[in-house]
């Protein structure tokens, strides 16, 4: 398989990273193609933990190439940290293991100064953004007026860009937010700095994937944040700024829609949300705490402990829709273990009677809808020592096979705990 994606089916935290890391070991690469270091990927391996924001998951494999591709929103000082963070750690991450695409648009100070004012502006009805500037990034790059990795290494150029833009970001910042200017000569300074420290990992990563690619290596994409915080298909306006379908692997790093093969969906065992935004099946009952606990559901990005809640069907369903899943790698199911009962929401309806098979764009719309449930029996073993289907109990394959009916995609892994080893792999296909 040439090609793999690797996308979330509900609002991000899927465990993405568990399942990045444990395929990146069958691949020559791993692309980030979308987001920024809105992300948090937490990784555990031989017991212990690393969180990565901007580099792939894959960077803890010694011999594989990360790639940050052209979709992705760079905040270069982030990235700086990341990989003097890992060099702490042994990891070593020089410029033939992280490449960094051109093209990728980069976080200026004045994108985060913008995000959190316009977030304290909203008051109320705030979206909850990490804060990280991602959405006022992904404008300047519509609005043609972005800085790209690329202009690191043109000075003057870089410096007439930074004037430019904070001419106009200041005036909002100032007359509109009543937050203090920034300064254009400091970010400048420190940019340099930065495209010092960046240039040998600056490329054509379009190119050098596409080659790769050729000379017959296999590359697996690793989406960030998850299909229902999609500014397209989610819950708008509660999304992120970018698109987290698999089908933005090709725009976001610059390979051709022909080259991808399978398409991973992730699915969490039950539903959880950072931030605001609608969410059917959420519980603010002793239920909802008992999975935010043995979940460990606190943002890795922000600590914010995540909205918990039942398993939503609809919105798993939709995602295996909008990206062609071929395969869904089920994780935490561990955390259900020890309930009398698990729900499965099989579908919305609404006041009128009305059944809904898809999550509606109209807010008011989706505020009224119900969850319809379907309840099973729950079970007690312990289920994190299971690396077989067989292992399981009957009650826990049962929830499965309901699962997989309702999504109508096969699945191809399930996680039953946060190590590597903790995982039962059904689709022989992803063996090593
Ligand atoms: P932004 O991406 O920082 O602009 O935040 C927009 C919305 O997406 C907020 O509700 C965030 O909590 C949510 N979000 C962004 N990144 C992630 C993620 O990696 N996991 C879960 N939620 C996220």
């Amino acid at each position: 398989m040439a090609c793999m994606v690797v996308v979330g089916t509900q609002w991000g935290d899927e465990g993405k990273g568990k399942v990045v890391d444990l395929l990146g070991e069958r691949v020559d690469g791993i692309v980030r193609f979308q987001g920024g270091n809105n992300a948090g990927h937490t990784l555990v391996v031989g017991g212990e933990k690393f969180i990565l924001h901007l580099i792939p998951s894959g960077v803890l494999h010694p011999g594989k190439t990360c790639f940050i591709g052209n979709g992705v929103v760079v905040d270069p000082a982030v990235l700086i940290a990341e990989m003097d963070r890992l060099a702490g750690r042994g990891v070593a991450v020089g410029p033939d293991r992280l490449r960094l695409s051109e093209r990728a648009h980069l976080i200026m100070p004045w994108h985060q100064a913008l995000d959190l004012a316009r977030e304290k502006a909203k008051g109320g009805a705030a979206i909850g953004t990490t804060g990280r500037g991602i959405g006022p990034c992904y404008e300047d790059k519509a609005a043609r007026v972005g800085i790209r990795a690329a202009d690191l290494l043109e000075p003057e150029l870089l410096r007439s860009k930074i004037a430019a833009c904070l001419a106009e970001k200041n005036f909002w910042l100032t007359n509109y937010y009543q937050e203090p200017a920034l300064d254009a000569e400091m970010i400048y300074e420190l940019h340099l700095g930065f495209g010092r420290r960046l240039a040998a990992h600056i490329g054509d990563v379009a190119a050098e994937l596409n080659r790769l690619l050729e000379a017959g290596g296999s590359l697996l994409f690793e989406g960030a944040q998850g299909t229902h915080l999609d500014i397209d298909h989610g819950t708008y306006p509660y999304v992120t700024s970018s698109n987290p379908l698999a089908g933005s692997a090709c725009n976001g790093a610059g390979v051709g829609v022909t080259r991808l093969g399978k398409v991973l969906g992730l699915v969490k065992a039950y539903t959880t949300r950072v931030g605001g935004g609608p969410f059917v099946t959420e519980l603010t009952d002793e239920a909802g705490r008992y999975l935010q606990e043995r979940g460990a559901e606190f943002g890795s990005t922000t600590g914010r402990p995540r909205r918990c809640g039942w398993l939503d069907m609809v919105v798993v369903r939709q995602a295996v829709r909008l990206n062609g899943i071929t395969g869904l790698c089920l994780t935490k199911l561990d955390v259900l273990t020890g309930l009398d009962t698990v729900r499965l929401c099989v579908g919305y309806r609404l006041p009128t009677g009305e059944e809904l098979d898809a999550v509606p764009a109209s807010l008011a719309r989706l505020a009224q809808c119900q969850a319809v449930y379907q309840e099973m029996p729950g079970w007690s073993e312990d289920i994190s020592g299971a690396r077989t289907w067989e292992e399981l109990p009957p009650a826990c394959r049962a929830y499965l096979e309901r699962l997989r009916a309702l999504a109508g995609a096969p699945l191809a892994l399930v996680s039953v705990g946060p190590d590597r080893e903790q995982t039962i792999l059904l689709d022989r296909s992803l063996a090593g």
